[in-house]
């Protein structure tokens, strides 16, 4: 008879086939597909791609722009919101300047602008020039010194031939026409119209400034009548914080800016940092909506969910430019993460963000009919006129870069971006990169994605027999493929021109 102690070549063998056969099998996006079901869906235009983002927040469609330095500035989350989604405005910035990235969405892409950009009397042409191209606009309402009452208005057109030491006073179009607060919008485009001005201040009875419309602002509203909207017409628009150092004052001040939503970004959200993050946040601010990740079990999500967060981000290794499951070997696929954690979203009611490694509008059906309410994608809109950064041409193809935010490269300097000074200390050499840097075609405006990908979406639907995503999650049914199943979905036994 064997001892206790003794252990055999036998036992080990098969104590890891039983490990084995325990270990739960995980599956992502290119395991299955969906089974066709019946549908009375004539036209894609039958369907309805309103989801929740949030405990308190519903969009028009279920895409949300990473909070990365080379996909979410302002630019990025106006396109959006315009398109019905919403962008998460990156943390890789000084609190100042990330805050000023808020106030820019929300600033362009209003029909009423609340706070208009003033300049005052005695002021010079040249400064006024200078302000106006600073501030990226066309014309500044005029007031008295040290008062907020408008005496006039001053555009592109009044200072394009004047001397620029001539004083504003000057040149600027005095007693300008105005409307009261409350203005409808149609009342305000006729206004514009029958005095063919591009521009109407709103003024109280003391013409005390108030807001601003204008006639650029108006079209752009009639052009996306499925903008993802605010209580007061302007985009929605997110912002990611960190979990140490200056986080809370970084919430505050974004807050305060008018973001609709905060992303608690960090890349183990299952960790008492992100945790300890989610509580104090909420303690603080507690009628801020607030999501948090990254998790990919149910116990991660079930976790946060209790920390109090308003939606779970889920998705540990599954980007395009990860490399945590080769440098750490954790992680779970993707679509099996997002079932798990679904399941306890749906407990909770609490909304599932999916992150990570959506590639094509097949995909962001399989997640959503998994479970997801919607979907953040990096690499789908890097590479576009509205990410951050500059087009670079090799071999006569052009590019945009697209990297990871734990790549060296964004590391690299990240330090100064956040703090505003740029340290020498700073030992590289420590650094363990769980993303790498990469160049992604050039694909114009990010527009015409949003459209490929929202009209596939909508026929994944009709494929499901569902009119909404609700809908799908519950008629969806999923097949698991064989590798030859796989081969046979894509193009096969042909030269793709
Ligand atoms: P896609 O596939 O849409 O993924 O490009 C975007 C998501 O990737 C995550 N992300 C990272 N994950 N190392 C990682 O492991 C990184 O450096 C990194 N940067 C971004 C993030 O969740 C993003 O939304």
């Amino acid at each position: 008879m064997k001892s206790k102690d003794e252990v055999t070549f036998d036992d080990v063998i098969f104590s890891a086939v039983d490990a084995i056969k325990a270990f739960k099998e995980g599956l992502t996006f290119d395991d299955v597909l969906l089974v066709p079901k019946y549908s009375d869906i004539t036209s894609r235009t039958q369907t309805d791609l309103t989801t929740r983002l949030s405990r308190n927040i519903t969009i028009n469609m279920p895409f949300v722009s990473a909070n990365m330095d080379t996909v979410t500035e302002s630019a990025m989350a106006v396109a959006m919101a315009r398109a019905g989604g919403i962008g998460i405005i990156h943390r890789f910035l000084t609190i100042k300047d990330q805050t000023a990235e808020v106030l820019r969405a929300k600033r362009s892409g209003s029909v009423i602008i609340e706070h208009p950009y003033t300049i005052t009397a005695e002021k010079t042409v040249r400064d006024a020039h200078n302000y106006s191209e600073k501030m990226e606009v066309s014309g500044l309402l005029v007031t008295e010194h040290n008062s907020d009452k408008i005496i006039g208005i001053i555009t592109e057109r009044d200072i394009l031939f004047a001397d620029s030491s001539d004083t504003v006073a000057d040149v600027m179009t005095t007693d300008p026409i105005t409307a009261g607060p409350g203005i409808g919008l149609g009342e305000a485009k006729a206004i514009l119209h029958k005095h063919r001005i591009e521009k109407l201040p709103i003024v109280d009875e003391e013409r005390r400034i108030r807001g601003l419309i204008t006639t650029r602002d108006i079209i752009n509203a009639s052009n996306y009548p499925n903008m993802s909207v605010d209580g007061k017409g302007r985009p929605l628009v997110g912002a990611a914080v960190g979990v140490k150092g200056d986080f809370m004052e970084r919430s505050e001040s974004l807050l305060e800016a008018g973001a609709d939503v905060l992303v608690v970004d960090i890349a183990h959200g299952h960790s008492e940092n992100a945790l300890n993050t989610v509580r104090n946040i909420k303690r603080a601010f507690p009628d801020c909506e607030l999501i948090a990740g990254n998790v990919a079990t149910a116990q991660g999500a079930r976790d946060l969910i209790r920390a109090g967060v308003d939606a779970v981000k889920v998705g540990v290794g599954s980007g395009s430019i990860c490399i945590t499951r080769v440098i750490t070997g954790s992680g779970v696929p993707q679509l099996t993460a997002v079932i798990d954690c679904a399941r306890v979203g749906r407990d909770y009611d609490i909304p599932i963000i999916s992150d990570g490694g959506t590639r094509t509008s097949g995909d962001a059906t399989k997640v959503l009919a998994a479970g997801a309410s919607s979907i953040m994608i990096g690499s789908m809109l890097g590479g576009t006129d509205e990410s951050p950064g500059t087009v670079l041409t090799k071999n006569g193809k052009r590019y945009k870069v697209y990297r990871g935010m734990a790549s060296l490269a964004a590391s690299i300097g990240r330090k100064s971006k956040e703090t505003g000074y740029t340290s020498l200390d700073d030992d590289l050499n420590d650094y363990v990169a769980e993303g790498v840097e990469a160049m992604v075609p050039y694909k114009g405006s990010v527009t015409d994605i949003l459209k490929q990908l929202t009209g596939g979406l909508r026929s994944g639907l009709s494929y499901c027999g569902a009119h909404t995503i609700p809908q799908m999650q519950e008629n969806a049914e999923f097949i698991k493929m064989s590798r030859a199943g796989f081969a046979e979905s894509n193009p096969h036994d042909v030269s793709v021109m």
